[in-house]
């Protein structure tokens, strides 16, 4: 009798053991098992680098985004790495660690100082082209330049301030940072295009570190010093609505003309809403496309074009909705 008990009781407890263990497989799996590893295993043909300034900054995932498009399209590995805000020391020694790790190509915003130059030469030199994108560096061995021809970008934003001011123009530029290529060749655009044209005058030239806190500093310490600052023109991407922030905090009565750069949906906000007067358009998601369409070229073809120019556009309050 207590034979045949211990033998049902043996019996449900297997059963419920059993019933738990299939259980316990099954959330398991489904737990753990995570989608997309297959994918880690995947042939591609190449496995390319995207060195970009700050990995936080919308301007540059916008860029990422196009770039990673294509590179899937394409079968190739797009690895996206950066600071998370603009360090150049570490950007150079990431890019020295690609090179090391012998990546089959780099496309990297150029950067001012020798060692950029170093390091370009030094992955030529094992076979891996670099290309920049959004900033160039044509002293160095870099394959070609994708992106904005920011001299010109430069000269639309001075002949917009011609265009839609009157009067005399005390102005105020602000920008990312002065050692950067783009950020040194927009302002030499801005003073071709006002040149000779006595009432257009830059007054002073602050830096915001590309942060929209520094530009918001850089407006209101310079219209605290400049008090008859009356223009501004801020050459990155958040300097725009920085100085707005800047200007809005320190003026009472009428504001200065604004100028900004790229198309941010903020920007364009404050364009449609008044508070900015007109920006300069730069196209982060051609750099990103295009950067890895001339990758595959130089890759396949061992040539491409030195120079490859994406669009720019002044953009006002009437193109906005559009
Ligand atoms: C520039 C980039 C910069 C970004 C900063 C853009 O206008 O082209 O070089 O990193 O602004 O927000």
């Amino acid at each position: 009798m207590i034979g045949g008990r211990r033998t049902v009781l043996y019996a449900g407890g297997g059963l419920v053991f059993g019933i738990c263990f299939l259980f316990m497989l099954y959330y398991g799996k489904e737990t753990f098992y995570v989608e997309g590893t297959e994918t880690l295993s995947k042939e591609y043909d190449y496995h390319v680098v995207l060195l970009v300034e700050e990995t936080g900054n919308e301007y540059w995932r916008m860029i990422e985004k196009h770039a990673q498009q294509t590179a899937e399209e394409h079968d190739i590995y797009l690895e996206s790495i950066g600071p998370e805000k603009a360090d150049r020391g570490e950007m150079l020694r990431t890019m020295d660690q690609m090179i090391a790790a012998e990546v089959d190509g780099i496309l990297t915003q150029g950067l001012p100082g020798p060692r950029f130059r170093e390091l370009v030469e030094k992955a030529e030199d094992k076979g891996i082209p670099v290309l920049t994108v959004d900033s160039d560096r044509p002293d160095s061995e870099r394959r070609a330049y994708i992106g904005t021809d920011n001299v010109e970008a430069g000269r639309l934003a001075g002949e917009e301030m011609l265009r839609a001011t009157e009067g005399r123009q005390r102005v105020g530029i602000i920008t990312g940072n002065l050692e950067s290529l783009n950020q040194q060749e927009r302002i030499r655009g801005f003073e071709e295009a006002v040149a000779g044209r006595d009432r257009v005058e830059v007054v002073d030239v602050r830096e915001s570190n590309i942060s929209e806190v520094g530009a918001a500093e850089a407006a209101y310490t310079m219209i605290k010093q400049h008090s008859d600052i009356n223009a501004l023109f801020g050459t990155s991407a958040l300097d725009g609505i920085g100085m707005v922030q800047g200007v809005e905090d320190i003026t009472v009565g009428e504001r200065p003309f604004m100028l900004a750069f790229d198309i941010l949906p903020e920007t364009m906000t404050l364009i449609e809403e008044g508070r900015l007067d007109a920006t300069i358009a730069q196209y982060p998601e051609q750099m990103g496309k295009k950067g890895i369409e001339v990758m595959i070229d130089v890759l396949e073809n061992g040539y491409t074009e030195p120079l490859q120019h994406t669009k720019t556009k002044v953009i006002r309050q009437g193109d906005v909705a559009s």
